[in-house]
């Protein structure tokens, strides 16, 4: 069964879609069989990275139930053998019509595709959509630049991730869940203070639920006088989610890069030798080696609060 890798971050034009396009390729090139799918709800645009401008099938397709596997949605992609990639559909994923059953579906499809590694681009933000789609991988990594701004929404982002994990390990239980339904929650304590009415276990739940929640981060757009204090934000995180964030590499700011983007291939193929392409495969042998760890154990998607009523 294919290792699912997500790939969120809080604020989009961060770099999610490059970098994810550029590790699927160096995971492609040390022999593993990887599926670049585009879950970007607002702007899937993995294809136009690889000049493919107008995918002859996306996931539109599958979701709107015109073909029947995921995999016959599966797009060559000339740049390497192992590589191949599920072009996205932003305005299918955009709209709420994307229920609970089919965003089921296709999370039930994704991990019986027939590869080694899914790398699942996410669009940015904290919709519903986008944080179940985040949460339903065996690896998390979260991409975010030196800017503020970034790194805030990038705090707020494994926030609402984590409360929405420790959300669905109570779903079984429905007084729980009819608690959880209908309010919004600032902290992991928040959920768990309104949980422990209802659920003594609440805290041990909760805090089994976080173990397992290690977000990776790539810092991206990395310059001379930009550079993210990562111990504070791993401390804030510690503090304030109960979860850890674990760094996976650092991504220079380079010219390079936009470069490929116009050339339609990811830098590691256009400017093997740059900068940002060096980092890059520093970065993929760190994923690789992190692949190899025992995953965090995926949890099911909580319904919306909507869904939820
Ligand atoms: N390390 C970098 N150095 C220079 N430019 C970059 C770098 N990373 C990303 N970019 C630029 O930022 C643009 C937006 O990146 P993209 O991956 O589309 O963002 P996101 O998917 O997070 O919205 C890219 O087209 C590229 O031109
Ligand atoms: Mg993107």
């Amino acid at each position: 069964m294919a290792t699912i890798v997500s790939v969120g971050s809080g604020k989009g034009g961060v770099g999610k879609s490059v970098i994810a396009a550029n590790l699927s390729m160096l995971l492609a090139k040390r022999g593993k069989r990887v599926v670049l799918a585009d879950l970007d709800v607002g702007g899937a645009d993995a294809h136009i990275l690889f000049g493919m401008l107008n995918p002859p099938r996306t996931l539109t397709d599958f979701v709107e139930r015109r073909v029947e596997r995921l995999e016959e949605v599966l797009q060559p992609i000339s740049a390497h053998p192992f590589l191949q990639l599920l072009p996205g559909t932003g305005d299918t994923l955009a709209t709420a019509n994307l229920h609970y059953a089919k965003k089921k579906r296709l999370i039930r499809n994704f991990s019986q595709l027939q590869a080694d590694v899914i790398i699942v681009d996410i669009g940015a933000g904290t919709s519903y959509h986008a944080l179940d789609f985040f949460l339903m991988a065996d690896h998390y990594l979260t991409v975010a630049t030196p800017d503020p701004t970034s790194v805030l929404d990038l705090y707020r982002f494994i926030k609402l991730a984590a409360i929405r994990r420790v959300l669905s390990a109570f779903l079984s239980r429905d007084a729980v869940s009819e608690v959880l339904s209908d309010r919004d929650f600032c902290s992991i304590d928040e959920v768990i203070q309104a949980v422990e009415a209802t659920d003594q276990n609440a805290r041990e739940t909760a805090s089994r639920t976080l173990e397992g929640f290690q977000p990776h981060l790539i810092v991206n757009r990395i310059s001379g006088k930009s550079r993210v204090n990562v111990l504070q934000l791993k401390k804030l995180l510690k503090e304030y989610v109960g979860g850890d964030v674990t760094m996976l590499g650092e991504i220079p700011d380079d010219p390079a890069m936009t470069r490929a983007v116009r050339s339609y291939l990811p830098v590691v193929e256009f400017e093997p030798t740059a900068p940002a392409s060096l980092a890059l495969n520093q970065a993929a042998d760190t994923l690789l080696a992190e692949l190899g760890k025992p995953a965090a154990v995926p949890t099911a998607p909580a319904p919306s609060p909507e869904q939820a009523a």
